[in-house]
């Protein structure tokens, strides 16, 4: 290692531990779920995982890996094109494609992957990629590395993204998080929709935390907004309500998914999803299909927690996910509240600079169906006694 190369990185990292901003990786012994046994912590609950219907340690989804993993071993130590495709990635991209309402899909290793597999194939010179300035990391990488024309438009600033269809050159995309992460608001779907329209637009939704959680029957963000077929092309991510283990896609038409497996770099250049993890995958969306019971359970526990934090006089953002942002102002300021939080048994993280604009941290919490009703008011008697002793809340009289 390069000593003075190293030297530098040290000091990177002392600095941004004086900053209060360091990030800490937290060690697990159990599976993800309503509780985890955490190194630094012991037992805890679990209030920021994407975990939103259980399923990541659900007894079908872990015997579907299993036997994913027996049937077809780890997998064809090779791309697709070049070493074949296994059948269970035909029928977990058959399954992606019917759930979500689209012609075909493709899945990829991660949703990253996807979106960045995606946008430099379609968003080539002489077209221009719209996308809302909050959107995924993902989708905004993905971009940079495409030849089109890029525009950002405001955050659901509908007069701004009208702005660029006027200025966009050549076919354009509207690349949008069907529920945004940071904020747990929705995309404004029906407006993107129509806007796309009147510019003869196509329409690209990540709906990563959508997928699962929104909509009547868990189809995401297009359900939820009633707009089955008015959307171009959906991605997603399998580890978040899917299965939480990892790999994303892309649904629209046949010729989309086609040209994609042709030219996108992330599938050419790079090995399938793991056997173990598309039959977990598949397994999952089986699941959700068949017990609705589940997504009944997580609205209930995202109803009893927001009303329950608004009863002690936090002030959630609104919105319609599972996503429960708190706004607390700055990164340092929210890292040290999570790590308070931590130490009441309540696993929540703290979102800083540069995931969030400065002096808007937050502690994002993440309802899962996993969670009973005493994990949730231990938490909320945690948020009390915290939000109490950080200010946030007024002091008990
Ligand atoms: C909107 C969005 N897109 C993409 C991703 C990346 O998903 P994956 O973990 O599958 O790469 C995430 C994950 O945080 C996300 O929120």
């Amino acid at each position: 290692m390069n000593r003075a190369f190293n030297r530098d990185l040290i000091a990177e990292l002392d600095a941004l531990r004086s900053a209060g901003t360091y990030k800490r990786l937290r060690h697990l012994t159990t599976p993800m779920d309503a509780h985890v046994r955490m190194e630094e912590a012991g037992d805890v609950i679990v209030l920021s995982s994407n975990n939103y219907l259980g399923l990541a340690d659900h007894p079908d989804v872990i015997a579907a890996g299993v036997e994913g993993l027996e049937r077809y071993g780890a997998g064809t130590a090779s791309v697709r094109f070049i070493c074949g495709t296994l059948d269970i990635h035909r029928r977990l991209e058959a399954k992606i494609a019917a759930f979500f309402g689209f012609e075909a899909a493709l899945t990829y290793v991660s949703c990253w992957t996807a979106n960045e597999g995606l946008l430099p194939t379609v968003g080539v010179a002489g077209t221009t990629l719209v996308s809302d300035e909050f959107n995924h990391a993902s989708i905004i990488d993905g971009c940079r590395l495409a030849a089109a024309k890029k525009m950002r438009f405001k955050h659901a600033d509908m007069a701004d993204l009208e702005r660029c269809l006027k200025g966009a050159e050549g076919r354009a995309f509207v690349v949008t998080d069907g529920v945004f992460s940071m904020e747990g608001d929705a995309a404004n779907l029906p407006e993107i929709v129509a806007l796309a329209q009147k510019y003869d637009a196509v329409t690209i939704v990540d709906d990563s935390h959508g997928a699962g959680v929104m909509g009547a029957t868990g189809r995401g963000t297009i359900e939820h907004f009633e707009l089955g077929g008015k959307v171009d092309i959906l991605t997603g991510t399998l580890g978040k309500a899917l299965g939480g283990a990892a790999g994303g896609f892309v649904a629209g038409s046949g010729a989309l998914i086609d040209m994609l497996i042709q030219r996108s770099r992330t599938q050419l250049f790079s090995n399938a999803l793991p056997a173990t993890v598309a039959s977990s995958a598949l397994s999952a969306i089986e699941v959700l299909e068949t017990h609705p019971e589940l997504l009944a359970k997580q609205r209930e526990n995202v109803a009893y927690f927001r009303a329950g934090l608004e009863r002690l006089g936090f002030r959630p953002l609104p919105g319609p996910s599972a996503i429960i942002p708190i706004i607390v102002g700055e990164t340092a300021f929210a890292i040290a509240m999570s790590d308070r939080l931590l130490r009441e048994g309540v696993f929540v993280t703290g979102f800083g600079y540069p995931v969030v604009p400065e002096g808007s941290a937050r502690i994002r919490v993440q309802m899962s169906s996993a969670l009973e009703r005493e994990d949730l008011d231990r938490a909320l008697a945690a948020f009390e006694k915290v939000g109490r002793e950080v200010g946030l809340l007024a002091a008990a009289s």
